[in-house]
């Protein structure tokens, strides 16, 4: 019997198996996930300290250093989507009082900004103009007057589409004894990121973009002189430390403010001692596995080829509509174009069109430029051809609805042209 009073809980009549549309998703990401992946997603599960589980953690590690490129020992996953990666990296190298210099260019720099913030670092920021780049020299300048313990950049920002020259900073950050962190969550896989050669410290990044997988892993990799950094605030948890193994936990003051995203737990998690922290999602790792197998059985460098051929090609084809790209496209990410919204042109009927009509979806983005340019992919698993000509075929249409004038047949016929070479 219920006291009088008490909420009746409502009845739920469980609504039919889940089943969703069939969607070409040419955004910014996610993309569709390639069915490799799903298939690899569907596998059984085992127990967090099965050896075929742990062996798979290893292969996985291993796998996460080709595509990073690098030899680093600390690359794994952290569990959560790219945000997570972000956080992870940020916490664990930001004690509160660090100075931290944010190369801020889009959203994704001032996403950076506010996570530094919440680790009650001291943040400085050297800024471009959304559309622009941040010029190595005024890195260099902006790092000798805030001395920063981290330099932290985001390699291709998606909301302005542009791609940070990165090879430079390492060079420059190791002079001044700098850490530099990279977001590459939009950009690896599908442009070069060499780690070790451009001297990054820590980088992390998502499946859901040039990857080809779903959101919800974050892959990272950690240089030796970075996880010496992370590793000094070690604190193991009371209920697992051991007295031969753990000594003293790390002071209040260094200790990481986050322990889901505690890189140094993480780090032995994921090593020889396989300390307990979280139960590794399985079913993301298996993903995660996946992605990097499929990209490193084709090569790195034959993706990013593919990634910056089929870029090359959408970018041609909104050019052959009359449309005309936003930003300066000799720093444009490969793997995503932006193109401002005609004058007159209602930006979300077309957006609307192409995903109920046509079944396609394409982005606009954030701030200032929401609702003022479409972004368009081609990335991932969508980084193909058919995908580039239907997505023009389908665009033209959409844009001749919409009253915007278009150039009869321009956006097939110039992609077309690329691929002729
Ligand atoms: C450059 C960049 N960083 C971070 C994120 C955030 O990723 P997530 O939504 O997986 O947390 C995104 C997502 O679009 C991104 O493009």
């Amino acid at each position: 019997m219920t006291t009088p009073g008490t909420p009746v809980p409502p009845q739920i009549n469980p609504p039919p198996q889940i089943n969703p549309p069939p969607r070409l998703l040419m955004g910014p990401g996610p993309i569709d996930a390639d069915p490799r992946v799903l298939r690899a997603m569907a596998a059984p599960l085992v127990g967090q300290y099965d050896p075929a589980m742990t062996a798979y953690m290893t292969e996985t590690m291993a796998l996460y250093r080709g595509v990073f490129d690098t030899a680093n020992e600390q690359t794994f996953l952290v569990d959560g989507t790219s945000r997570a990666g972000i956080e992870a990296a940020l916490v664990s190298l930001l004690e509160p009082g660090d100075r931290v210099l944010v190369l801020s260019f889009g959203r994704f720099g001032h996403l950076l900004t506010e996570i530094a913030e919440r680790c009650r670092a001291e943040v400085h920021t050297v800024a471009a103009p959304w559309g622009e780049v941040v010029a190595p020299e005024a890195v260099e300048a902006a790092v000798r007057r805030v001395r920063p313990k981290v330099v932290a950049t985001v390699q291709g920002d998606t909301s302005t589409t542009m791609c940070q020259p990165l090879a430079d900073l390492g060079e420059i950050c190791r002079r001044h004894d700098a850490l530099l962190y990279c977001d590459a969550t939009a950009s690896l896989g599908g442009n070069p990121l060499p780690t070790d050669a451009w001297g990054l410290d820590v980088v992390t990044a998502g499946l859901q973009k040039c990857l080809g997988g779903p959101s919800g892993s974050a892959p990272i990799t950690i240089s030796p002189r970075a996880a010496e950094v992370i590793a000094a605030r070690r604190h193991v948890e009371a209920g697992l430390r051991d007295p031969d193994h753990d000594g003293d936990p790390a002071p209040p003051a260094a200790r990481i403010a986050s322990n889901y995203l505690d890189l140094a737990q993480i780090m032995e998690y994921w090593g020889p001692r396989r300390l307990n922290h979280h139960t590794e999602a399985t079913s993301m790792l298996w993903a995660a596995r996946e992605c990097a197998r499929v990209l490193l059985e084709e090569g790195l460098d034959v993706a990013i080829e593919r990634h910056r051929l089929h870029g090359e090609a959408m970018l041609a084809g909104v050019q052959g509509l009359g449309l005309r790209p936003y930003g300066d496209l000799t720093h444009k990410m490969t793997n995503v174009v932006a193109v401002h919204i005609p004058d007159g042109v209602a930006g979300d009927d077309v957006r609307a069109a192409m995903l109920h009509e046509y079944g396609i979806e394409i982005g606009t983005s954030f701030g200032p430029l929401h609702g003022r340019v479409w972004r368009i992919g081609t990335m991932g698993y969508n980084a193909r051809r058919d995908t580039v000509l239907t997505t023009l075929a389908c665009l033209e249409q959409a844009l001749r609805t919409a009253g915007a004038p278009v150039v009869a047949g321009g956006g097939v016929g110039a992609a077309r042209e690329v691929y002729a070479g």
